[in-house]
């Protein structure tokens, strides 16, 4: 299967940057996003070209790592699934064509091995994420955000019993569904004001919820809501945060981040 690929290069961040096309040849439908480019690069290498720099750990949708925007999309065409989880069988041919969510065998036949695909490249766009090279960028400004939520409290003492502490069950599935995001920071890249209250929400709606939480509750939200302020961009409840997350974090989130915030202006 023939790949067009139109890929962002930039040698530093200062550098303009630039698309670049190429060609691999020998693409198969069950490829990955990331082993198109690893293929690509091993072509380039060959050439002695410099390979194109993308970021990427797990490479199962476990550490947020991966992200870049295809044909205009943080992650890629298929919707919730992040980036190394991506599979060219799921992509329509051509650019732009919609992504064919049936990932079964049916799907592999649909985009054969005589089929061309155009996809465009680049790394997740927002003001809050600079490009450091090619297709990775700074994300550290999420760091920041998790850096001032901190939880700093300090028990000592032996180590509790498991069951010291009793949390409801339906507390601990929605905590655990709030802290199932990955940091991959494609809820900033998709919204068009840069906002990044999904990602804050999560992480403040998964604490609040957990007794051991409770305790910087009003803190933690004071200080994560003045840090989203500061780097990133006002909510407006567009959603189109949510329709790119691969950890399905819920609109939900969004409402957690005023609610936290106005308990903490009430309380501080
Ligand atoms: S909320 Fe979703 S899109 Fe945003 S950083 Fe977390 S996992 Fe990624
Ligand atoms: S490489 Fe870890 S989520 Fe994609």
């Amino acid at each position: 299967m023939r790949v067009e690929i139109e890929v962002w290069r930039q040698d530093s961040p200062e550098a303009d940057g630039r698309f670049e096309t190429h060609v691999v040849e020998d693409a198969t439908p069950e490829m990955s996003l990331l082993e198109l480019l690893d293929r690509l690069n091993d072509q380039l290498a060959e050439g002695g070209v410099e390979p194109i720099q993308f970021e990427s750990d797990c490479r199962e949708g476990a550490c947020g790592a991966c992200g870049v925007t295809v044909n205009d999309t943080p992650h890629g065409p298929v919707p919730q699934t992040p980036s190394c989880r991506q599979h060219l069988r799921a992509f329509g041919p051509g650019r732009g064509g919609s992504p064919n969510l049936d990932s079964g065998s049916s799907a592999s036949a649909n985009l054969d091995l005589g089929s061309l695909l155009k996809l465009r490249i680049e790394p997740l766009r927002s003001a809050a994420f600079p490009v450091v090279r090619d297709l990775v960028v700074d994300r550290s400004s999420l760091d920041r955000l998790i850096q001032a939520g901190g939880h700093v409290d300090v028990t000592t003492g032996t180590a509790p019993d498991a069951d010291d502490l009793l949390i409801g069950h339906d507390d601990a599935e929605l905590a655990l569904d709030f802290a199932a995001c990955i940091g991959c920071g494609a809820c900033v890249a998709a919204c068009p004001n840069g906002a990044a209250h999904l990602f804050a929400g999560a992480k403040l709606a998964h604490l609040a919820l957990l007794p051991h939480g409770k305790l910087e509750r009003t803190r933690r939200a004071g200080a994560v809501v003045d840090q989203l302020d500061g780097e990133f961009g006002p909510c407006s409840s567009y959603g189109e945060c949510v329709e790119v997350c691969p950890a399905g974090i819920p609109l939900t989130a969004v409402a957690a981040v005023h609610r936290e915030k106005l308990r903490a202006a009430f309380r501080r």
